[in-house]
């Protein structure tokens, strides 16, 4: 049985339609990578898998259980975790403390004493490699440090799914390869199943994803293994258009 099911999922914004008829599986412990050119869907697809927005027709279903319309804030405790584009981190609070607070409201939400929960966001820190800065305020970290402390928010809340908003986007190769690697390690051991989009940065679908969407004007125009995806004609077409209108 599939971890996420999406099945016939629409969302328009007034006349707009921002996600067309999308069905997509996701298995447990799966690498999928969501890609398309900005303003093909790819962060609503997100909100509605993560409950920011519900859809006008379709169904989502998340470890067997009909999510389509249960709010967000009870989805994390279900183990959808999510990174958003631009990380939020409580500025004024320690990393430390950052992390802790996903722990807090992820999936041992409400279950988690205060000191169990930086233990946790210790061990979460100590993998993404942000040990040196732990007892920083977070509003002083760099941009990467920023993803990086974004990701264990995410990942300390234990989610089974794991989305991940543009996450590696202005990172330099190498900070992305690192990247890959940590996140991969600590999705494997975990068996979190990772969804990443991005809009630019191939590098971290190719070295991430098993299998590549690709969203089209909210349509679904692909869905194969990364090798085959990346040499599919729709791909190269909506690639090449985008790069064109940006150069
Ligand atoms: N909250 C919103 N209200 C109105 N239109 C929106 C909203 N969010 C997204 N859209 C529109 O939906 C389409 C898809 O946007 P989005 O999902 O952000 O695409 P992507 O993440 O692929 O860039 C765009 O045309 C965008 O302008
Ligand atoms: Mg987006």
């Amino acid at each position: 049985m599939a971890l996420l099911v999406l099945e016939n999922v629409t969302k328009r914004f007034g006349g707009l339609i921002a996600v067309n008829n999308v069905s997509i599986e996701i298995k447990e412990g799966e690498f999928v990578g969501i890609v398309g050119p900005n303003g093909s869907g790819k962060t609503t697809l997100f909100n509605l898998i993560s409950g920011v927005f519900f859809p006008e027709e379709g169904k989502i279903v998340f470890d067997g259980k009909d999510i389509t319309r249960v709010p967000s804030y009870k989805r994390a405790p279900m183990g959808i975790g999510r990174t958003f584009q631009i990380p939020r981190p409580f500025p004024s609070a320690t990393v430390r403390e950052n992390v802790a607070v996903g722990a807090m409201f992820g999936a041992m939400g409400g279950q988690l004493d205060v000191k169990s929960a930086l233990k946790i966001a210790d061990e979460i820190i100590e993998k993404v490699g942000l040990s040196a800065h732990k007892n920083k305020i977070a509003g002083t970290l760099t941009p990467v440090e920023k993803k990086l402390l974004e990701i264990g928010r995410a990942l300390a809340m234990k989610p089974k799914l794991l989305l991940m908003d543009e996450a590696m986007a202005g990172m330099h190769p190498k900070e992305i390869d690192n990247m890959v690697n940590t996140i991969k390690n600590i999705a494997i051991n975990e068996k979190i199943a990772v969804v990443s989009m991005v809009e630019h940065i191939m590098r971290a679908v190719v070295g991430m994803a098993q299998r590549v969407i690709v969203l089209h004007q909210g349509s679904k125009i692909v869905d194969a293994p990364t090798e085959a995806a990346l040499k599919d004609p729709h791909v190269v077409e909506v690639y090449l258009g985008h790069q064109k209108e940006e150069n």
